[in-house]
């Protein structure tokens, strides 16, 4: 074994380990976030304003193909929670656009706040490490920052009770990120 191959991020888990969970992760978030559109749409999907929605669904979509291919290419096993963030995100989605449109890009924001934190401290953890997987990061953590700024040009902070609400989807997207890193 090289000195490289050695050499570990700092944290408790050696790199390779290390970059898994990322990937797994990742690849749980996006699919998530794919759910939460498609329930937003169910809902919101027939107005005429639901463009935005439709646009920041498709990035997602991108996103999650792009992580689907990487966990093939890496043979990294997915999250055994898959069924939880298929229903979980389908119905935070379609909960949120009940409550309103504006509802719905609270949610955005939200979530967006939380992925945008995350994907920064794993670009951080990466230093040098693995350039495929950082750049995917990167690329996606700037279309995730632009969703929520779309989130919040719409209107999200007009949202019933902005504050209550975007706080308890922050912190149940925290307490997901934390799931499917390990599970
Ligand atoms: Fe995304
Ligand atoms: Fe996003």
């Amino acid at each position: 074994m090289s000195d490289a191959d050695e050499h570990e991020l700092p944290g408790d888990l050696p790199r390779d380990d290390l970059i898994r969970r990322m990937i797994r992760v990742d690849h749980a978030g996006e699919y998530g976030a794919r759910r939460i559109y498609e329930g937003q749409l169910a809902v919101l999907g027939r107005r005429q304003d639901a463009e935005p929605i439709r646009r920041m669904a498709a990035q997602e979509r991108r996103h999650l193909d792009a992580f689907d291919k990487l966990i093939g290419e890496r043979r990294v096993r997915p999250t055994a929670l898959h069924p939880l963030w298929h229903v979980a995100g389908y119905a935070l989605g379609l909960a949120t656009a009940l409550l309103g449109r504006e509802a719905a890009m609270a949610c955005t924001v939200a979530v967006e706040e939380v992925i945008d934190e995350h994907y920064a401290k794993q670009a951080t953890r990466l230093g040098a490490a693995d350039p495929e997987l950082k750049t995917m990061i990167e690329t996606f953590r700037a279309e995730e920052i632009e969703h929520r700024d779309i989130g919040l040009a719409e209107g999200a902070e007009r949202a019933p009770a902005y504050d209550l609400l975007t706080g308890a989807i922050k912190a149940g997207s925290r307490m997901a990120i934390w799931l499917a890193e390990r599970i």
